[in-house]
């Protein structure tokens, strides 16, 4: 748990899986409940974190620890300045990218080894663990389509290998029912029936904040 007054929500997945589409949306629907909240992305959201998702996804190659570490450094700067504030005043915090990432990407994509990665984010982040991940499961096929129909081009990770996104989808699988507070979601289909099932499930999750209005 946050160990805070607000609540932490991320939605993570594979690229294209439909995480920024659903946050925005999500987005909505706590404006509307006149919930206040803060919507984060990874790696980013700080000027310092802006700078690292330059290096990490559009600079040269690194090795994988530095991949690590740099994302774990964009993180540890986004919850001081961002994530533990807006926790502290009782906001709902949604975050596009977590620890799941983390270790998906750097722990099963580039092999590192998983006690190492834990214990890295474990530094990074405090101890920080979000109240409920979400987990949006869709083909690996369908993500690659849905980035090519909206014309967005393969950044450093992405360009990663046939592989390593094999790691990655086996990851995404195998932590969705091993971590804690994780929950899979069913990201087929149109943006707003996924968005049902995010509040459905947020709603059971959370009945005092989301009082049952979803859809
Ligand atoms: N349910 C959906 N059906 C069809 N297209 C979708 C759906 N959700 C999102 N898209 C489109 O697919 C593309 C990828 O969606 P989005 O950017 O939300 O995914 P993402 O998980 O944030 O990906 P990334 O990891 O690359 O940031 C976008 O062009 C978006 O408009
Ligand atoms: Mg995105």
């Amino acid at each position: 748990m946050s160990g805070d007054r607000g609540i932490f929500i991320v939605l993570e997945g594979i690229e294209g899986s439909g995480k920024t589409t659903q946050a925005a949306l999500l987005g909505e629907w706590l404006e509307q409940l006149g919930v206040p909240y803060r919507l984060t992305r990874e790696p980013g959201g700080t000027e310092l974190g802006e700078a690292v998702r330059q290096l990490l996804l559009h600079g040269g190659s690194m090795p994988g620890v530095t991949e690590l570490l740099l994302m774990l450094a964009a993180r540890s700067a986004l919850l001081a300045e961002v994530v533990r504030p807006a926790l502290a005043a009782g906001e709902v915090v949604v975050a596009d990218r977590y620890s799941l990432s983390t270790l998906a990407y750097q722990g099963y994509g580039r092999e590192l080894d998983l006690a190492q990665v834990r214990r890295a984010i474990a530094r990074a982040t405090g101890g920080l663990t979000p109240d409920l991940t979400l987990v949006l499961e869709i083909p690996r096929p369908g993500g690659e389509a849905r980035r090519v129909a909206g014309r967005r081009g393969e950044d450093r990770i992405e360009r990663a290998g046939g592989a390593f996104h094999e790691r990655v989808v086996e990851a995404y699988h195998l932590l969705a029912d091993t971590e804690p507070q994780t929950v899979r979601l069913d990201g087929c289909g149109e943006p707003a029936s996924v968005q049902a099932r995010i509040r459905a499930a947020l709603s059971r999750h959370f009945p005092e904040t989301f009082t049952g209005k979803a859809g």
